[in-house]
């Protein structure tokens, strides 16, 4: 149900500069999910009447991700005039006739959660305050702006830059999260100046300014790493093994068994049933969804990959691939967009497979390469068979029917079809289709040329070993 009278603006226009990255802060993915997309949903869980983001540094991909991400959104544009005061400002135009309480968040503030918002809101509306700020006591104050409390309660918030001495020693800080009252917030920004050490307005002005005349205070988050900021990419790393670890534990107690969770990484998105059991050093991403009672791993990446009830998967890499119940696939087997592999089927050792259909039961045991395949059910692919599909130019489609047997070493050249019931024999190239019930065989007769070591590498250990040799 919508709250009518909540507005939620997400700050995002920064630069983030010490990231020292061309992709834009906020669009860092952190468990497959851009980090602004984590305060989206945090945002989005409150059912406000209104959203903003507010844009500038790289304006245009921010806001596509944005649209893709939720609906919804408003998206505000920053001026010249920098700072997070004039960010709200801004955001609080579009808002224009809106009388309620607006939560402000950081779009570099991914893991605080909807349960904290809420109870900073409730708590907010509770007291009738102008000002709510969301703290956090911890060991590093270093580069955050400090709650300043006096005998008359919380006074106003310095930044670090700004900070004396006994300022710079105040362990409870800001974590740019608040609850404002609209009025009081619109009347109080209209009087905050870029008098700073960077010439910014900044919204942490406005607290000293409301202190003055309206009810305000600052609440420590029961846990600092929900309202932990990313600066830089050591901080998102930070960030990101917090969330990891929180999305293990999530699937532990849901029934899955994770043996290893510092090596296991999950992003947000994947499901995974009861019973299932992830092995070390396993990457699940995307939309990837691991059915009851599979294995998965060691040193496994799936993405976007959905696997069956009681299916194993050891040492593989796939995208976007479907492994039905049951079947098995591994060790070191590379798995590219369109594999499917049916229920009961294997593929094994060193395979390579792309836009195959490989169906119930059959089997692509070791060292191939099928692509842009369609096996029937029941067949099995020889070792070290290759599907020729490109001819340079365009794609072509292998087509092999139910209970096939071909032989090792074969390649089909595409477009080609081995129908059921067929055998091939090793080594053969298939070129032309092999009806069902046929032996198709490219055999070129074996020659050998009796005494050709002796006389073409005489006094090799190869000539030694062919004298020695029992004649026949
Ligand atoms: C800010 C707070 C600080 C707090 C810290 C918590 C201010 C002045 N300081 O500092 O008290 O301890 O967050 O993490 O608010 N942004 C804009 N427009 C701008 C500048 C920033 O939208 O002109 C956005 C940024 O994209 C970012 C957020 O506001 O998402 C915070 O800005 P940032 O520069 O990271 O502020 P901090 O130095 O972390
Ligand atoms: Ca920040």
């Amino acid at each position: 149900m919508t709250d009518s009278s909540l507005a939620v603006v997400v700050l995002a226009a920064g630069e983030g500069t010490r990231m020292k990255s061309s992709l834009a802060k906020v669009l860092h993915p952190i468990a497959g999910v851009p980090m602004i997309g984590h305060v989206l949903s945090t945002a989005a869980a409150l059912h406000p009447a209104h959203t903003i983001a507010v844009l500038r540094h790289q304006r245009d991909a921010v806001a596509e991700v944005v649209a893709e991400l939720t609906e919804g959104v408003t998206i505000v544009d920053q001026d010249d005039i920098p700072g997070t005061g004039r960010a709200v400002e801004l955001a609080l135009e579009a808002l224009d006739g809106f009388d309620g309480d607006v939560v402000v968040v950081s779009g570099d503030v991914p893991l605080l959660d909807a349960e904290t918002l809420a109870g900073l809101i409730a708590d907010h509306r509770a007291h009738d305050r102008a000002a709510s700020v969301l703290s956090a006591v911890v060991d590093d104050p270093s580069g955050y702006g400090r709650i300043v409390r006096t005998d008359a309660g919380f006074s106003r918030i310095v930044e670090h830059t700004a900070a004396s001495e006994d300022e710079l020693a105040i362990s409870e800080v800001n974590s740019g999260t608040y609850v404002f009252r609209v009025g009081p917030l619109r009347a109080a920004l209209a009087k905050v100046t870029t008098a700073n050490a960077l010439g910014e307005r900044y919204l942490t002005d406005v607290i000293e300014l409301l202190a003055a005349d309206h009810a305000i205070d600052a609440q420590p988050v029961a846990f600092p790493w929900l309202v932990a900021g990313v600066n830089d990419r050591a901080q998102l790393s930070e960030v990101a093994a917090r969330l990891n670890a929180m999305i293990v534990r999530g699937h532990q107690l849901n029934g899955v068994t994770i043996d290893d969770p510092a090596t296991t990484w999950i992003d947000r998105a994947v499901t995974i049933a009861a019973d299932a059991r992830i092995l070390p050093g396993t990457f699940l991403n995307g939309a990837t969804t691991i059915g009851a009672n599979a294995t998965v791993g060691p040193d496994t990446t799936l993405r976007d990959c959905e696997i069956g009830e009681g299916a194993t998967l050891n040492r593989v890499d796939a995208t976007l691939a479907v492994i039905e119940s049951h079947a098995t696939v591994g060790p070191f087997s590379y798995l590219r967009p369109g594999t499917v592999l049916g229920p009961n089927g294997k593929i094994g050792a060193f395979v390579e497979t792309k836009n195959a259909t490989i169906g119930a039961g059959s089997k692509v045991p070791h060292l191939s390469y099928i692509g842009d395949t369609t096996v029937g059910e029941e067949s099995n692919i020889g070792a070290g068979t290759i599907t020729a599909n490109y001819d340079g130019v365009a794609k072509h489609r292998t087509t092999v029917g139910s209970h096939v047997r071909t032989g090792s070493h074969n390649v089909f050249v595409a477009p080609v079809t081995i129908n059921d019931g067929a055998y091939t024999a090793a080594g053969t190239v298939v070129r032309k289709d092999v009806p069902a019930g046929s032996l198709g065989m490219t055999v070129a007769p074996q020659r050998n040329i009796e005494g050709w070591v002796e006389e073409h590498r005489p006094g090799t250990a190869a000539a030694e070993a062919a004298k020695r040799a029992p004649k026949e």
